[in-house]
């Protein structure tokens, strides 16, 4: 293990847990009575944050591709599905006396006699493999092409700990990408390097990221290579993601196929799967992120994320809320075009500007926008940079494009 349990790090994760909840990211589940271990719930931002996070995955992986197909499978499925994936036999971790666990959650579908056990789906990847016969016959894809997904999953942990990264409830996004067995090699390389592309896109601390070859003991019962993208976390090296070879081992036990018309042959494609988990990505954002600073005797922290993934783009504030003629050019005439454009626009004219900015900084608001009697004259504001301080003046009719050319 690279990071120690140094107290340093153990403040960090202390500092990153409290600024999520003291500033509407993240809070413990059913806090009112008294929580429920492994389940957090999403404040406004953090809901920003994984929207931000999201959308910037479908781009990448699906809309700016031609190979690619989304899907949003049932949470619940058929029982049959989870005994043909090897998930009912298989999906165990030891508990404290060493007896095997299964750590699918089981739930009862339908009233009294007549209900059957099911499982809420420990993998969003099995609501793909089900489905691949109907993406086929719906959009007659040709080798290879992928499918993806992103959504709930659930797993029963045994020991859920360490904030959201281990959770009993969490979202994954998922990519199950079909090719012909001779080229998992060439395929497996090149989703590593999508998979690395990516993680640099939304902002990761690169420099903690380590990749590990999971060896033949340890890998899940249907992959025949993995290997686990590993970050530095406060509490140490643990996997973030991973990416596995899953063979035609899931397709096969689903008794699927794959017609290639042009050839006439019948095939069961092999699958490469690069598997992210979306909170744990947020964790590693927010350790990549947050920053101090020490100017003139007080610490300055802040989240530096890009302006494409922040929650807020950007805060406006008149210079002084008791002044009716600045309050109503802010509002009307700053904050509600860029509030329609953007959506994730702040206002905020409580206490003094200083505050303000601390505020924004606190919550990785990378442009503060500020209203003064200059406006009123010529019409430009102030735009501060979150990360330098640096304030220039910019034209209020140029404020649309000074964003957009930003994220
Ligand atoms: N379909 C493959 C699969 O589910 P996994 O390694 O078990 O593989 C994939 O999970 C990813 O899901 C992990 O790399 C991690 O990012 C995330 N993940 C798994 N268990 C988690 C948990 N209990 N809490 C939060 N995220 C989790």
């Amino acid at each position: 293990m690279k990071t120690k349990n140094t107290n340093e790090n153990s403040e960090l994760m202390e500092k990153i847990v409290s600024l999520c909840k003291r500033r509407g990211f993240i809070f413990h589940g059913s806090e009112v009575y008294g929580g429920l271990a492994g389940t957090f719930d999403w404040g406004h931002f953090g809901v920003a944050l994984k929207n931000n996070i999201k959308q910037n995955w479908w781009k990448k992986f699906v809309d700016s591709r031609r190979d690619m197909y989304g899907m949003d499978a049932a949470i619940i499925m058929n029982p049959k599905v989870w005994e043909a994936s090897g998930h009912v036999a298989g999906f165990s971790d030891p508990t404290e006396d060493g007896k095997q666990f299964n750590v699918m959650f089981k739930t009862h579908v339908g009233a009294g006699e007549e209900s059957t056990l099911s499982y809420l789906r420990p993998e969003t990847a099995q609501g793909i493999f089900v489905n691949f016969k109907n993406t086929v016959d719906a959009f007659h894809p040709k080798l290879p092409f992928g499918i993806a997904q992103m959504g709930k999953a659930f797993r029963n942990e045994i020991a859920p700990r360490d904030f959201i990264f281990r959770q009993r409830e969490f979202e994954q996004m998922e990519v199950e990408y079909f090719i012909r067995q001779e080229d998992w090699e060439k395929y497996f390389e090149y989703w590593r390097g999508e998979m690395l592309e990516w993680m640099e896109e939304i902002g990761l601390d690169m420099g903690k990221v380590h990749e590990l070859e999971v060896g033949d003991g340890d890998r899940a019962h249907y992959s025949k290579r993995t290997i686990d993208f590993e970050f530095d976390f406060p509490f140490g090296q643990k996997e973030l993601f991973g990416l596995a070879y899953r063979t035609a081992f899931d397709l096969n036990n689903h008794k699927l196929e794959y017609v290639d018309e042009e050839k006439g042959e019948k095939i069961v494609p092999h699958v490469i799967e690069p598997s992210m988990g979306l909170d744990r990505a947020i964790l590693a954002l927010l350790v990549s992120a947050y920053m101090e600073e020490e100017k003139e005797g007080e610490v300055r922290s802040y989240l530096k994320f890009k302006p494409s993934i922040a929650p807020v783009i950007c805060a406006v504030s008149p210079l002084l809320k008791n002044k009716p003629d600045l309050v109503e050019y802010a509002n009307t005439k700053v904050f509600a075009p860029l509030k329609a454009e953007f959506g994730r626009v702040a206002w905020d004219d409580n206490g003094n500007i200083g505050k303000r900015y601390r505020r924004q900084d606190e919550v990785g608001t990378p442009y503060c926008i500020v209203v003064d009697f200059d406006t009123l004259e010529d019409d430009t504001v102030t735009i501060r940079d979150r990360d330098t301080g640096s304030q220039e003046r910019v034209k209020v009719i140029d404020l649309e494009k000074y964003i957009k050319d930003r994220i």
